[in-house]
């Protein structure tokens, strides 16, 4: 048996941007470069977190599948979050004195090992939840181009392989859950949880932004941000169905289908060199 699934493999890839990155290197909006900087800030914290508690599962799951699934996803985590935290050298920190260690990992450990003794089903139902919102924000981001509109590849690169490999895995920590016998109230009680940690995390570096920016006392700033995540196609207004999917007692994650978003990635990440990922990861087509 292979020890990764033949359906998720983690790919060693390294993201180095070349200083000096422009500090709104997202199109030069200040509103989407909040956003995604948030997300590479906060994204190791969580994946962390996902791999602390996926891992037991190779302990506590007997199918040989989904145990290569598992071993798949900590491999993959472990990967984005390293990446991650690297990019953040050159991409915030000369910008915005906000470093993913400045997040305290400790508390976050502390509580995530309290969980993990306590009841490892709810810890997954955790990294379920945590993971339904990676995998409705890369569906969004990789289903249409406009989201990464304007950007250097070089710097939407590390987000699309991203995108690709949390809708490559969607659906691992849900299926650990379901197979330690998790109910749909723990399912739902860990969703709202994360709902708000998830909030949180991502709110708090974009205050520390906006703050430094003057933004957090401009009007305009306000109205533009509206637009981003409420306007017509507003982040917040795409993403509340597909969150909302999840409170469904019959949902799956594979009901949210979009393998064909990736079926192209999966093939030429076989056999294409990293150099030639970096340039070709922006021509995503839209799905047919
Ligand atoms: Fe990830
Ligand atoms: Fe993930």
């Amino acid at each position: 048996m292979e020890k990764y699934s033949p359906d998720i493999q983690p790919r060693r890839l390294r993201f180095h941007l070349t200083p000096p990155v422009p500090k709104f290197w997202h199109s030069n909006s200040d509103i989407k470069t909040y956003h995604f900087n948030a997300l590479a800030i906060f994204l190791p914290i969580l994946e962390r977190l996902v791999v602390l508690s996926i891992k037991k599962a190779l302990k506590e799951v007997s199918s040989p599948k989904l145990k290569a699934e598992v071993t798949s996803l900590v491999a993959q985590e472990a990967i984005h979050g390293i990446e991650f935290s690297r990019i953040n050298e050159d991409l915030i920190l000369p910008h915005y004195p906000i470093h993913t260690s400045q997040y305290k990992l400790r508390f976050f450990r502390i509580v995530a090992g309290l969980i993990n003794q306590f009841s490892s089903t709810f810890h997954y139902a955790l990294s379920a939840a945590g993971e339904h919102f990676t995998a409705i924000s890369a569906d969004l981001f990789l289903r249409n181009a406009i989201w990464f509109e304007g950007v250097d590849p070089v710097y939407s690169a590390i987000w699309r392989w991203h995108c690709i490999e949390e809708i490559e895995h969607k659906s691992v920590a849900f299926d650990v859950f379901k197979a330690q016998k998790g109910s749909y109230f723990i399912r739902i009680l860990a969703m709202l949880i994360m709902t708000g940690v998830f909030s949180v995390l991502y709110l708090k570096p974009i205050w520390t932004m906006m703050k430094q920016d003057k933004n957090h006392i401009n009007l305009k700033f306000y109205g533009r941000a509206l637009k981003y995540y409420w306007g017509k196609n507003g982040l917040c207004r795409a993403l509340f169905k597909p969150y909302l999917d999840y409170y469904k007692p019959s949902f799956h994650p594979t009901q949210h289908q979009n393998e064909q978003l990736i079926v192209k990635w999966k093939a030429f990440f076989q056999k294409t060199t990293f150099t030639e990922i970096v340039e070709k990861l922006q021509f995503l087509e839209p799905p047919v």
